[in-house]
């Protein structure tokens, strides 16, 4: 065992991905306490939550001194993107995840595109524009259907899949002249529209070594048959059998193999997530986009089945160190549905209460999202994705038949989920 000082550890963030990097740090023989900023109701009721948003560069700093943390351990993009790490890093605090420069490869889809085009990683091809006429010129020589994308951060809604020319035209007018989307929406992608089944490859990365975590689907529109508006996702699992062990191979050697060289030959030293959005094409699998952090729900079922200590990996990382050479994960398969409020995700009502049963059963669990925790340890319903119902089973079927139980045991008022979540697997 390790004779050094237990860690104490903060999570900055305050979703159904904060909830299950809390849960299993908090299982760590080498962890002393965990704490997070600002988290939310489920945190609250196991941990210390200090009110201090997830964007407050240098409060979240202040903070990490104050409380005298070992680790931080970043959630969401936008602290990447800010530079938190950087920050953290010059008053000598460890943190999980890239700097800002590495954060670029999600805060930016022109530095990505590029980054992809000049070290030869399979990606849709593309064009970048800031003015609207040579934007509308490529379309001429590129009709519909074509992807219209704002460069900048737009919690996953940047991204139109113009269907007719007008659509398009539309969406690159809306983006460069509009406004939509503030000045994330200032520089634009439009990228051929790709075809296949998509999948999400996460991997725990130190410089240019790395650990791929089980291959995942998660379900981003918020009806049934993949319908309807784009969300943050209503749900996931893992593995799916799409990606074999010879595709994952040919992922790793053919995308993130390259594309730690390439960040290595740019001089960006990456340590974090690396998690590809990843099409299965006819003509093999090409990067949709690169996040720098865990995905959301994607986390809620990845976590519970690695069958080794998170911080390990998470240590390792953040000190630029070597990862063990191989790290376990548990058989079967796991699945998170999630219960959304009634209207998400447009607007939606807050502050329902939350009834919960009194027994989960073996292999369940509830990762709370957007919830708050009052005085009395009421919880009540604080944003648009409330809560993850996950299942670990034997099998993808069992997991969804445990979830899915448990899902009609917690209500609030316009609680909504997708009864379809994993229908691709189940079905093949
Ligand atoms: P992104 O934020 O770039 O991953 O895009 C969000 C979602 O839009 C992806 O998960 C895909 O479902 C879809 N998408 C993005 N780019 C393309 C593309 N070139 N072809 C087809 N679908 C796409
Ligand atoms: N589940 C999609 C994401 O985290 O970006």
């Amino acid at each position: 065992m390790d004779a050094s000082p237990k860690l104490k550890i903060l999570i900055v963030g305050s979703g159904g991905r904060e909830h299950a990097l809390l849960q299993k740090c908090r299982q760590s023989p080498l962890v002393d306490s965990v704490v997070a900023a600002p988290g939310n109701g489920g945190i609250a009721a196991e941990a210390i939550c200090h009110p201090v948003p997830a964007d407050d560069v240098p409060a979240l700093v202040g903070l990490a001194q104050s409380e005298g943390i070992d680790l931080v351990v970043v959630g969401p993009e936008v602290p990447l993107s800010l530079g938190l790490v950087d920050a953290l890093e010059a008053v000598g605090i460890l943190a999980y995840g890239p700097r800002r420069d590495g954060a670029q490869l999600e805060a930016s889809k022109v530095f990505c595109k590029d980054f992809f085009a000049r070290h030869q990683i399979p990606t849709a091809e593309y064009a970048s524009f800031t003015e609207v006429p040579p934007a509308l010129a490529y379309l001429k020589d590129h009709p519909a259907p074509i992807v219209v994308k704002a460069s900048g951060l737009a919690a996953g809604k940047g991204v139109i899949m113009a269907e007719t020319q007008a659509e398009a035209e539309a969406a690159v007018r809306d983006m460069l002249e509009g406004g939509a989307f503030g000045s994330s929406g200032a520089e634009i992608v439009i990228e051929e529209t790709l075809y296949g089944e998509e999948a999400s490859i996460h991997a725990i990365v130190s410089g240019e070594d790395f650990v791929c975590l089980p291959p995942s689907q998660d379900h981003k529109r918020a009806g049934e048959g993949d319908t309807g508006r784009n969300t943050g996702g209503m749900g996931a699992y893992t593995p799916t059998s799409k990606i074999d062990a010879s595709l994952q191979a040919r992922i790793e050697n053919d995308v993130i193999q390259p594309t730690l060289a390439g960040l290595k030959s740019d001089g960006i030293d990456f340590r974090g997530t690396l998690y590809a959005g990843i099409m299965l094409t006819e003509k093999g699998p090409k990067v949709l986009e690169y996040n720098v952090r865990f995905g959301d729900p994607e986390t809620q079922v990845l976590l519970p089945m690695l069958a080794d200590d998170l911080v390990p990996l998470l240590l390792a990382s953040a000190k630029g160190d070597a990862l063990p050479s191989s790290v376990r994960f548990h058989e079967g398969a796991a699945m998170v549905v999630v219960l959304a409020a009634g209207g998400y995700p447009g607007s939606y009502p807050k502050g329902d209460p939350i009834e919960f049963p009194a027994h989960l059963a073996a292999g369940t669990a509830i990762v709370h999202a957007g919830t708050e925790r009052d005085n009395d340890g009421t919880i009540t319903t604080n944003g648009g994705r409330v809560l993850g119902i996950s299942a670990q089973a034997p099998s993808l079927r069992e997991a969804a038949q445990n979830a899915y139980a448990l899902c009609d045991q917690v209500n609030f008022k316009g609680k909504y989920l997708r009864r379809d979540i994993g229908h691709r697997e189940l079905n093949r």
